[in-house]
């Protein structure tokens, strides 16, 4: 059956049509009408946030052509199969539910017939208790000493979204509890995180949704091996927490079963720091805190569900990259938080809407002729502002920005100095709106009696043409409630955006393809009669570079051990 493209829709010749009458329009210009401002914000008072999106490339008309394309693709057919458990992520035919582990109403959620909030229950009280034990000094490793140290080992979404918060929530840690993560396969990593750690007081957390993750498995190895070699095999139960789907693999490794948290595949991933790979944070920041963020989460998620498409926050972000990605041309959407903690945000966001969105199939199994996910990136703002931000200024390219600041300053030195940071916040947003014109510079250098021979040269580089679009979402404090809410507007941003393009936003058969890929290059690489010419069925590029590689790692290695 031929399916209709999204290209071929009316709505998309309607945006079509309206982008190429208003693509010329400067924010200069709309920002004429005062009440601009009142137009295009969306203010929550109970959970402390103004989102304000005035200062992007949309009018009135915009924004009714895009909300009239959420309407024919029927969103809200889409939020309430999601928040009632179908099977929405039908390439591996799960739900996703994501929202149910913070259902803080814990009405009924059901997975095949199966009412699913009994077993989140049990496990947020499984949580707390561990958490607490940890924390209390109960929970002791083999020879009797208090926990000072946690290993979280994972990746992924078993490793990013426990670490971001971690450390953007540090200051509400329990002084004399470390928490540290361990991700990448590169022996670097390990050897930096583990050689540091006093083992009789350290626990460490294997997070994995399958159990089958390369990079988590042979780390964990590692970790166990110490721990045995040291203690003996029975300190397992002292010293291993298993978080995964798979109760079957973490057995076998040797973790005790009273050690095993589960979570559920209708939980994907990146989507996955709301359930017990969470654990991490209710032992660092405690569950009373883990809970603030959950209720943060859920507060975002009635928003989503019940508020209408004008007004909804998830649903603005989305039309907004949307209307930029496929009308604009802009292939990327910096992600700039005005405050240090929330330095991991960034990358967080990366992987769930890169993970998510990164799609070229739609859901009739089609080939699609328009883009998708946009390249996510960013950093911390002010120290952004002097690495990229010049390219956003006077580059060639148009990338949105969305600016996260927040009101209430976590600690001050001195009274001044979380203005001075907000007051870039917002001198940023407006010069890349409002850009500087020729005629203000000359008037400025004439004014300050600058450089006047060379005025013309001077003032043709220092034009900043504006018109560059941000997105202002300004919260009252970074609290885990208000994080939780923040990491929820942006999930459901990428939902949305999923239901438009038409794609699976739940599956990422692109990253199992790089894994199965890299399990077969391992036997190569273990392979002692490895002969290039065997591996006919590789490129001649992947070829060479094996044989280089075998070649030369031997006497690295060797020379290294000598
Ligand atoms: O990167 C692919 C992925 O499947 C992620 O979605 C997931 O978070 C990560 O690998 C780790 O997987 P697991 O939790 O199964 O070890």
């Amino acid at each position: 059956m031929k399916t209709i493209q999204l290209t071929e829709t009316q709505q998309w010749h309607n945006l079509k049509r309206h982008y190429a009458k208003i693509r010329k329009l400067h924010l200069r210009y709309l920002f004429e009408d005062q009440d601009r401002f009142n137009k295009f914000s969306v203010h929550d008072d109970k959970i402390g946030l103004v989102f304000d999106y005035s200062k992007n490339i949309i009018t009135l008309e915009s924004k009714e052509l895009l909300v009239d394309l959420i309407r024919s693709i029927k969103l809200n057919d889409y939020i309430d199969k999601m928040f009632t458990g179908n099977n929405i992520n039908f390439t591996e035919n799960r739900a996703v539910l994501h929202v149910a582990l913070r259902n803080k109403s814990n009405c009924p959620i059901y997975v095949q017939g199966k009412d699913i909030m009994p077993d989140i229950n049990l496990m947020l009280y499984k949580m707390k208790w561990c958490s607490d034990a940890i924390r209390n000094g109960s929970w002791r490793g083999i020879t009797g000493k208090k926990i000072t140290d946690i290993v979280n080992i994972g990746i992924g979404g078993s490793d990013l979204g426990p670490r971001m918060i971690c450390e953007a929530l540090q200051s509400y840690s329990k002084q004399g509890l470390n928490i540290h993560f361990v991700s990448n396969i590169d022996t670097s990593d390990i050897y930096t995180q583990y050689s540091k750690l006093n083992l009789e007081s350290t626990i460490f957390i294997i997070s994995s949704k399958t159990f089958t993750t390369a990079e988590t498995l042979v780390n964990a190895r590692i970790a166990k091996q110490l721990i045995v070699s040291k203690f003996g095999y029975n300190a397992l139960k002292q010293h291993f927490i298993a978080i995964s789907t798979n109760n079957v693999k973490a057995l076998e490794f040797g973790v005790d079963k009273n050690n095993i948290f589960k979570f559920w595949d209708f939980v994907c991933g990146r989507y996955s720091v709301w359930s017990s790979i969470g654990l991490p944070i209710a032992c660092y920041i405690g569950f009373n805190n883990f809970v603030e963020l959950l209720n943060g989460a859920y507060h975002i998620d009635q928003h989503f569900r019940y508020t209408k498409y004008e007004n909804n926050i998830p649903v603005i972000m989305a039309i907004l990259s949307f209307w930029y990605n496929n009308f604009f041309n802009a292939y990327s959407h910096a992600i700039l938080p005005y405050s240090q903690y929330l330095h991991i945000f960034p990358k967080y966001i990366q992987q769930l809407e890169m993970e998510s969105n990164g799609k070229s199939i739609n859901m009739e199994s089609h080939a699609i002729n328009y883009h998708t996910g946009s390249i996510i990136w960013g950093d911390v703002g002010t120290n952004a502002q002097h690495s990229f931000f010049q390219l956003l200024h006077q580059g060639t390219r148009l990338i949105p920005c969305d600016f996260i600041g927040f009101i209430k300053p976590f600690q001050q030195f001195n009274k001044n100095h979380h203005k001075l940071l907000m007051a870039n916040y917002f001198a940023q947003t407006k010069a890349l709106a409002f850009g500087v014109t020729k005629q203000e510079i000359i008037e400025k250098l004439v004014n300050d009696k600058n450089n006047l021979q060379d005025i013309d040269i001077i003032s043709a580089h220092k034009v900043c043409v504006g018109n560059k679009p941000t997105t202002s979402i300004l919260f009252r404090e970074l609290n885990p409630k208000i994080l939780g809410a923040l990491i929820a507007l942006y999930e459901h941003k990428t939902f949305v955006q999923g239901v438009i393009w038409n794609i699976n936003s739940f599956d990422q058969w692109g990253v199992e393809l790089g894994k199965s890929v890299a399990t077969e290059i391992m036997l190569v690489l273990n392979d002692n009669r490895f002969n290039m010419n065997k591996i006919t069925k590789y490129d001649v590029s992947t070829r060479n570079l094996i044989n280089i590689f075998t070649s030369q790692y031997n006497i690295a290695t060797n020379a290294k051990l000598r």
